[in-house]
């Protein structure tokens, strides 16, 4: 190749590798392009790279050759075995301080061992996580970056460019060493996966429990966008209910059938809360709820048993405001228990979390960016220790004042028989979580009774087991 070289190597051209690729282009950067199968780099070569500055590499030993030293690769391709395939063949093409980026959704602890084994080759390694799908990684995602504070220093301003800009501030910020960037990004989908089931929620009790039809709810979504609980996934949820599907005529909506996929995110940051006992119920049982809606066939014949649900002996006048306050809390719920879930892995894996950067990063790009973020960067702000966001003198009061709409959906739907898990869930962690006294004295009680495990007691230090009977 004559001319300057590249700044940047994108390996891996799916939806997400094309579109950065293309976002990094726009914003003024000489871009490098590889894909184990040369047909797709020929295809995005002669359809979307066009007049931009975007060179194609044939193999890893090209790519390598293409980039400007220290060089630095962004790999886009599927969490697991293939980014260690193109890390093994990429790695030995490299020199000392070469930067590799894993921007896919890995396991942290892949890229924790990625982190370790790179190092040792003297090569630098950031774990990144990058949010907001398709659209995000063309205009703008939300960029998660963990790993060598000098490796992300010296592509920083490259990221910052590409990332989504609020206010004037790109969404990107250096996370903490090793694998803190793809950790936050699970967290991340886990808030996803607990608002999407809050949403669903709302939208079953709406629709099976009041007979709300897609345009009524495109319209009670939309209201509700423009307020407090404004953000992107209210966004789409009222932009979907509008939807024709153009085989039926019918609201494509109701044309989908009820069994959701998931890729792994959310069951991990699941898996990762239990081992650090950091409760996040709201996360699992979006998770769990999943995992039922796969069960289809089961259900309909427990439908055809056991009968299910009946309709809500509500008028929608008064349902509305009430759901809207206990999607509002459940919304602050679902973050606090996911940041306080970071809060807890900062401390146990070392990495430093700086919070308030956390939410200020969330606020533009991802799936998850929504007005109330703006409310949480400033409370950690703030308060940078703070240790539930319920302590936040604003938002915990807020929280205990839509708290009654949150219980009154919940005993409408318990009443009802309509599955509400998710905000029951909300409920229940927000009622644990102001126990002073939880009755976890008779479960120590039971445990020292079988199984001489001893208890504590309220009156005096020491470890103390009773002989229960004689
Ligand atoms: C994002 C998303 C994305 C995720 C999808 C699908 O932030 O852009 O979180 O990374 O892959 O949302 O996730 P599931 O297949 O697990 O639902």
């Amino acid at each position: 190749m004559s001319g300057p070289k590249c700044d940047i190597g994108v390996i891996g051209l799916g939806n997400m590798g094309r579109n950065l690729a293309l976002n990094l282009a726009d914003k003024g950067f000489k871009v490098a392009v590889y894909n184990r199968s040369p047909d797709k780099t020929e295809q995005f070569m002669s359809r979307e790279a066009g007049e931009r500055d975007i060179s194609p590499a044939r193999g890893p030993e090209e790519l390598a050759e293409l980039l400007a030293r220290p060089r630095a690769a962004l790999l886009m391709v599927s969490a697991g075995k293939a980014v260690d395939a193109v890390i093994e063949d990429l790695a030995p093409l490299l020199d000392q301080d070469d930067l590799i980026i894993d921007g896919g959704n890995s396991h942290f602890s892949d890229t924790e061992r990625r982190a370790g084994e790179l190092e040792k080759l003297g090569l630098n390694f950031l774990g990144m996580g990058i949010s907001g799908g398709e659209e995000g990684a063309r205009l703008g995602p939300s960029l998660m970056p963990g790993g060598q504070r000098a490796a992300y220093e010296r592509v920083a301003p490259l990221l910052a460019k590409a990332a989504a800009q609020v206010d004037g501030e790109p969404c990107v910020a250096y996370l903490g060493r090793g694998s803190a960037g793809h950790y936050v990004k699970m967290v991340h989908n886990g808030i996803e996966y607990a608002f999407m089931q809050l949403i669903a929620e709302s939208y079953d009790l709406l629709h099976r429990g009041l007979g709300l039809e897609p345009p009524e709810l495109n319209a009670l979504y939309h209201e509700w966008n423009q307020g407090e609980l404004g953000g992107y996934l209210m966004e789409i949820t009222a932009e979907i209910f509008k939807v024709k599907d153009p085989d039926t005529g019918a609201y494509l909506v109701d044309m989908i059938r009820d069994r959701a996929k998931q890729k792994g995110t959310g069951k991990w940051t699941t898996d990762d809360a239990l081992e650090l006992q950091s409760p996040t119920p709201a996360i699992d049982s979006a998770v769990m709820m999943r995992n039922l809606s796969t069960q289809g066939g089961l259900r309909s014949g427990l439908h055809q048993a056991l009968g299910s649900a009946t309709a809500l002996d509500l008028a929608p006048a008064v349902f509305a405001p009430l759901l809207k306050d206990a999607l509002y809390a459940g919304l602050i719920l679902a973050f606090s228990q996911g940041l306080s879930l970071l809060a807890r892995a900062s401390e146990h894996y070392g990495y430093g979390l700086d919070l308030e950067q956390v939410c200020r990063i969330w606020r533009g790009g991802c799936i998850i960016r929504a007005r109330l973020l703006e409310r949480l960067r400033r409370a950690y702000g703030d308060r940078p220790g703070l240790e539930s966001l319920l302590l936040d003198p604003e938002l915990g009061p807020e929280v205990m004042a839509r708290a009654q709409g949150l219980r009154a959906v919940v005993a409408a739907a318990a009443a009802a028989g309509l599955p509400a898990p998710g905000l029951m869930a909300s409920l229940g962690y927000l009622d644990a979580m102001r126990s002073g006294r939880l009755p976890f004295n008779l479960v120590q009680a039971q445990r020292d009774f079988f199984g001489g495990h001893t208890f504590e007691r309220v009156d005096r230090d020491g470890v103390f087991h009773h002989l229960w009977q004689e």
